[in-house]
C-alpha cells in the first residue's frame, strides 16, 4: 500500500548541516520527498505535537529540545513508507540502533536521535496534518 508519512530531521541534525545526507537515505529506499520545509516550533507546540508522550520522564526534555532550534519537515510517500522509514531511522536508541540506520550513523544520544518518523497511520495523520495544510 502506498502511504504518507512525516519525517522530521531534529535540532542536532540540522545543527550539523546533514539535512542533504539524510534525505538521500529516504530517497535510496524510493520513498518520495512529497514536501519538505524548514521551520522552527515553539515549546507550546512541540507539547502538542508529542502530546502521547506527556506522562513520560523525558517529556519536559523532549519538548524543550524540538523546540529549540531549527527542524526539518517532510512528508516521505511510498509503498509501505511507514515502516520504512521507521527502519531507516533504526532504533530509538542510537547505541541500540542498527548498523547503517540513521541514529545508529548520525545520533547523538537518545534524545539528540536526529530524526522522527511517524509509527503508524493514525500518527502519521495527524502529524502530516500538524505540519502542513491540507
Ligand atoms: O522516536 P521514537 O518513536 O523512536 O521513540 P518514542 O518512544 O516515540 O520517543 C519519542 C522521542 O522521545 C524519541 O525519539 C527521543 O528523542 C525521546 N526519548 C527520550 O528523550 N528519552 C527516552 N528514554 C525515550 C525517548
Ligand atoms: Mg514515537
Amino acid at each position: 500500500m502506498i502511504e504518507q508519512t512525516l519525517s522530521i530531521i531534529k535540532p542536532d541534525a540540522v545543527e550539523r548541516n546533514l539535512e542533504n545526507k539524510i534525505k538521500s537515505f529516504f530517497k535510496a529506499k524510493n520513498l518520495k520527498i512529497l514536501k519538505s520545509k524548514k521551520v522552527q516550533i515553539t515549546k507550546e507546540e512541540a507539547t502538542e505535537f508529542y502530546k502521547e508522550h506527556q506522562t513520560k520522564p523525558f517529556y519536559q526534555n523532549l519538548c524543550n529540545y524540538l523546540s529549540s532550534g531549527p527542524i526539518v519537515v517532510m512528508i516521505l510517500e511510498g509503498e509501505k513508507a511507514i515502516s520504512i522509514n521507521r527502519e531507516i531511522m533504526g532504533a530509538t536508541d542510537p547505541l541500540k540502533a542498527e548498523e547503517g540506520t540513521l541514529r545508529k550513523i548520525y545520533g547523538i544520544s537518545i534524545d539528540k536521535n536526529s530524526v522522527h518518523g511517524s509509527d503508524g497511520l493514525e500518527s502519521a495523520k495527524t502529524g502530516i496534518g500538524f505540519f502542513f495544510d491540507k
